[in-house]
């Protein structure tokens, strides 16, 4: 199509119509379907209106605009707001964004006046202003998610410290573990990632609103009173890093990144471990689906997906990082860029988090099964070892002596428990019993009492420590979101 010319009106952007008062030509159609973001940023719709209540109040108090004008802003913004909760805001993509929508519906409710609230204020800081309020807000819900899915791996924990497994180096049976341990193993790399969650979101305390276009403004906005409206604890520093910096996103996405590598892990295990070969574990139905071909099959797709999802949120990082490399201050529409895939991120791993919390809730543990590949005698070849050196053997010697015996027992297709006294002593004098008493598998458990030891007192103690601290942290959390909505945040966000 051909661009449409002519334009009238007074320099706000209609539908169609390029902006304000240098133009003379509507914007071409495929432009602006190119160039809207509308489709995906209306998700900032709260947050919007949120730095737009404040800009108006404070307006208000510079005398820029009357108090009565403010007022007649704020309240024409909250209609707006009702109207997007019931689902009535007629979005228009001609608008081209959540901010123009918001705007221009504010001047159908109110009229000439509604063009007073962009005063001193560019789109530039505040979408930046947007962003670091839902930055907030999905910090603590993203940090809620990992403190349930936790919550759940340690009720898990807790049912299984007598369920032994091996524990696997290679995926080789490698020595006897609780299955508490392992799943604890879990607990502290998402313990971890909530901590990276924690300390993203406490980066976010300066305000972008009045950082304008690029340079600030020439009117006298009141920064520190928007920013404590908001939430922040100060205005940004420098208006030119404020619109053009997205790094408060990158970090956030990065710590998603780590976090959905992390949650593939435990859906691996997942996968392997319900499979025949294993039959460690059996998801419950509603959390796996049958083939549509192989009556007898039973797949584990809830994992399998997570698994697979953990390709887009590391593709999302990527490409944020890429978007930004490179670009010149301050703000380039290619920062636009930033927004699906940080907000598919958010909607992933958000989803991700609920469905593992679900499958490993439902999860039904096949204590037989695991025993009996713990019961492996081999798996205590290095008690063997040790126990020579407990006799005073070399380690290097002690283990080239349990090779042997290993080697011996495999070339033969022995059991390892079926050597004798006398056999044992054949590799090394100082073994003082047959291989069945030096191999006992509660005892090697047991004997494993450091610090991150698999037996039980030392289990028994994570998990109670693991458990004040996630009783912490839902307090912390609590105390967060209570703060958060003081400032009129933390709602959640809608799944889009
Ligand atoms: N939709 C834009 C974005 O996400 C808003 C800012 C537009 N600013 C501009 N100068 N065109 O970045």
């Amino acid at each position: 199509m051909s661009p449409k010319s002519g334009k009238e009106g007074g320099g706000t952007s209609q539908g169609g119509k390029a902006w304000g008062g240098r133009f003379s030509q509507a914007t071409d159609p495929t432009v602006e379907r190119f160039s809207a973001s509308i489709h995906f940023d209306k998700i900032l719709a709260s947050h919007d209106i949120r730095g737009s209540k404040a800009q108006a109040r404070m307006l208000g108090r510079t005398g820029l605009i009357s108090d009565a004008e403010a007022q007649e802003l704020v309240a024409g913004l909250d209609q707006i707001a009702a109207e997007i909760a019931d689902g009535s805001f007629p979005f228009d993509p001609a608008l081209e964004d959540i901010h123009m929508n918001i705007e221009t519906r504010l001047r159908t409710h109110l009229g000439p006046v509604a063009g007073k609230l962009h005063t001193g204020r560019s789109r530039n800081d505040q979408v930046a202003t947007d962003l670091a309020l839902f930055l907030r807000d999905i910090g603590l819900s993203t940090q809620r998610g990992l403190l349930e899915l936790r919550g759940v791996l340690l009720e898990r924990a807790k049912e299984n410290v007598d369920t032994v497994l091996p524990g696997y180096t290679h995926l080789q049976r490698a020595q006897p573990v609780r299955l508490a341990h392992h799943w604890l193993a879990h607990i502290e790399v998402l313990g971890r990632d909530a901590d990276r969650f924690r300390d993203a979101r406490a980066r976010v305390t300066r305000c972008p609103l009045g950082a304008g276009a690029m340079a600030g403004s020439t009117l006298p906005l009141l920064r520190e009173e928007t920013a404590a409206e908001l939430g922040f604890e100060a205005p940004t520093r420098n208006s030119m890093d404020t619109v053009a910096s997205r790094d408060l996103a990158l970090e956030y996405m990065a710590a998603a990144a780590i976090s959905m590598v992390h949650l593939s892990r435990l859906a691996e295990e997942l996968v392997i471990w319900s499979s025949s070969e294993f039959g460690f574990v059996e998801l419950a139905d509603a959390y796996s689906t049958g083939s549509s071909l192989m009556p007898q099959k039973k797949n584990p797709d809830v994992p399998e997906i997570v698994r697979g999802k953990s390709g887009r949120v590391i593709g999302n990082l990527v490409t944020l990082l890429t978007v930004l490399k490179g670009l010149p201050l301050t703000y380039n529409r290619d920062l636009q860029e930033d927004k699906e895939p940080l907000f598919d991120t958010v909607d992933t791993l958000r989803d991700c988090l609920e469905v593992m919390a679900g499958a490993v809730a439902t999860l039904d543990v096949k204590r037989e099964r695991m025993a009996a590949a713990a019961s492996d005698p081999m798996l205590l070849a290095t008690d063997l070892a040790e126990f020579l050196v407990r006799k005073g053997v070399p380690f290097r010697d002690a283990h080239e002596v349990v090779g042997s015996i290993v080697g011996h027992v495999t070339r033969n297709r022995l059991n390892l428990r079926s050597l004798t006294k006398a056999d044992m002593q054949s590799f090394h004098e100082a073994f003082d019993s047959g291989a069945d008493e030096l191999l006992d598998l509660e005892r090697s458990l047991e004997s494993r009492t450091l610090m991150g030891g698999t037996a039980r007192v030392r289990v028994e103690a994570a998990i109670a420590e693991i458990e004040s601290e996630l009783a912490a942290e839902r307090t912390e959390l609590e105390a967060l979101q209570a703060a958060a909505e003081a400032t009129g945040g933390a709602s959640p966000v809608p799944a889009s």
